[in-house]
């Protein structure tokens, strides 16, 4: 086969290929042929600064010397073997580097390949457990989680979720999970104020869970900001008190740091700004840097007893996905923790953090702009018809694509939540090119709103 042209490639991208989360009508040809750093290039030689790490996953920039030489190196060695009864160095190693990172208390780890994946796992995995304990609660079978939550859009993941947009399609399909209000601190219930944010949402959570809690497999939560939901930022202490809650009632907690996991939040999980352990543990996208798919999720001892027993008693986990654990994808994330090291680079964020804090205070005086929010190197700009009634711009309207449209022109790469205008860049992020993305989005909102 010849090398197709640029054009032959357009035309077959918009014909045979189904983008995720695209309506292909009107879908219009971006083709990224190569990068480096934090710089995408297109096939016209185009360059695009990456504002969300290519979907919330890229960590250390693109072509990362020291990422690209890890793969390659267990390339000599095998790319794939399988995770269902054996095993292979890279993935043990990378097991071990986890559990030694991970709040205390997690102990064992399941690979899977997406952030679906690694929910599924977690939420099937506390349905068995509640069956297979020494005091089995086999009552326990619907879930808790908040509204506007986002896990993935496989079937159990939608279960869970709550983006009505997204999942309102589908819910015939799935199974029973019980709601929590958003802890949403621009758009308030009547009579909540900034004061009493947290204790209402504990309440509301409190009310529930008193009423439901024996029937309650596990509450699951995007802990600090619910990323699909517009980057949403939960009040200060609402993981916490979230935890304590779920310890007295007997309810499992999932942690889905799936977006906001492995540094994005300034520490590497989120879960470690409130000290919090959960039970379950969900990562995926910068597990591997934003190299491959590689997905895991980390259990407590007491959950991993619960499925031992001889092959007859049948207390198995009998899940599994082909390429969970595979080996490429090992090597690239045990590569992308030792840059997290030697490039020090948790260290080096709150630099960047406050530049992007300064830029949000600027951008958040426009007339249009009804709320900025961020939780380390995340963060949201919403924008609206009228900032004194908090108005929405109608959705049809798109214009937090027409936003992300303009800054494109400026040669950044953005995608919005509708309304919500994200940025998220590779936490390799210059500060200059940090200045550039936002400049651009400010530029943007200026012209479209
Ligand atoms: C919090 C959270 N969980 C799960 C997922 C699903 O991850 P994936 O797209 O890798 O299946 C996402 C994706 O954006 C997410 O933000």
């Amino acid at each position: 086969m010849h090398e197709p042209t640029p054009e032959q490639l357009e035309t077959w991208d918009r014909r045979l290929v189904w983008h995720a989360f695209t309506q292909m009508a009107e879908y219009e040809p971006l083709i990224l042929e190569r990068a480096s750093g934090c710089v995408l290039v297109d096939i016209d030689g185009r360059e695009y600064i990456d504002g969300v790490s290519s979907l919330w996953c890229n960590i250390h920039g693109h072509r990362h010397p020291k990422l690209d030489a890890a793969i390659r190196r267990q390339l000599d060695r095998v790319a794939h073997v399988t995770s269902l009864g054996s095993s292979n160095p890279t993935t043990i190693k990378l097991a071990r580097r986890l559990v030694d990172l991970a709040p205390p208390g997690l102990q064992h780890v399941f690979f899977s390949d997406d952030g679906a994946t690694a929910v599924e796992v977690a939420v099937k995995m506390a349905f068995q457990y509640w069956r297979q304990r020494d005091d089995p609660r086999p009552e326990k079978t619907c879930y808790l989680a908040l509204g506007e939550a986002y896990h993935g859009d496989t079937l159990g993941s939608v279960s869970v979720g709550g983006v009505e947009r997204f999942h309102a399609m589908f819910r015939p399909l799935l199974f029973e999970t019980l709601r929590l209000p958003t802890p949403d601190p621009y758009r308030t219930p009547p009579g909540v104020t900034p004061e009493n944010l947290l204790r209402y949402h504990l309440d509301q959570a409190e009310q529930v869970l008193a009423q439901h809690h024996q029937r309650i497999a596990a509450l699951v939560i995007e802990p600090l900001v619910q990323a699909a939901a517009g980057m949403i930022v939960h009040p200060r202490g609402y993981l916490r008190g979230v935890r304590e809650l779920t310890r007295r009632y007997d309810v499992l907690l999932i942690a889905d740091e799936v977006a906001v996991g492995m540094g994005r939040t300034g520490k590497m999980f989120a879960c470690q700004h409130e000290d919090v352990s959960p039970d379950l543990l969900c990562l995926a996208k910068g597990l591997t840097g934003g190299y491959l798919p590689l997905a895991a999720t980390l259990t407590s001892d007491e959950i991993w007893r619960a499925f031992l027993g001889t092959y007859a008693e049948s207390k198995t986990f009998f899940h599994g996905h082909t390429y969970g654990g595979n080996p490429l994808g090992a090597a690239v994330a045990l590569a992308t923790l030792e840059v997290f090291e030697e490039e020090q680079t948790l260290a080096r964020l709150p630099e960047k953090i406050a530049r992007l804090a300064e830029h949000l205070q600027r951008i958040g005086k426009l007339p249009h702009v009804g709320h900025v929010r961020q939780c380390g190197l995340v963060a949201g700009i919403e924008l609206v018809r009228d900032r004194a009634t908090k108005e929405p711009y109608r959705w049809e309207e798109r214009r937090g694509q027409r936003v992300c449209d303009h800054a494109r022109s400026e040669g950044m790469l953005l995608r919005p939540l509708g309304n919500v205008l994200v940025i998220m860049p590779p936490l390799a992020i210059t500060l200059e090119q940090l200045d550039k993305i936002a400049e651009a989005v400010e530029r943007g909102i200026v012209r479209e709103c």
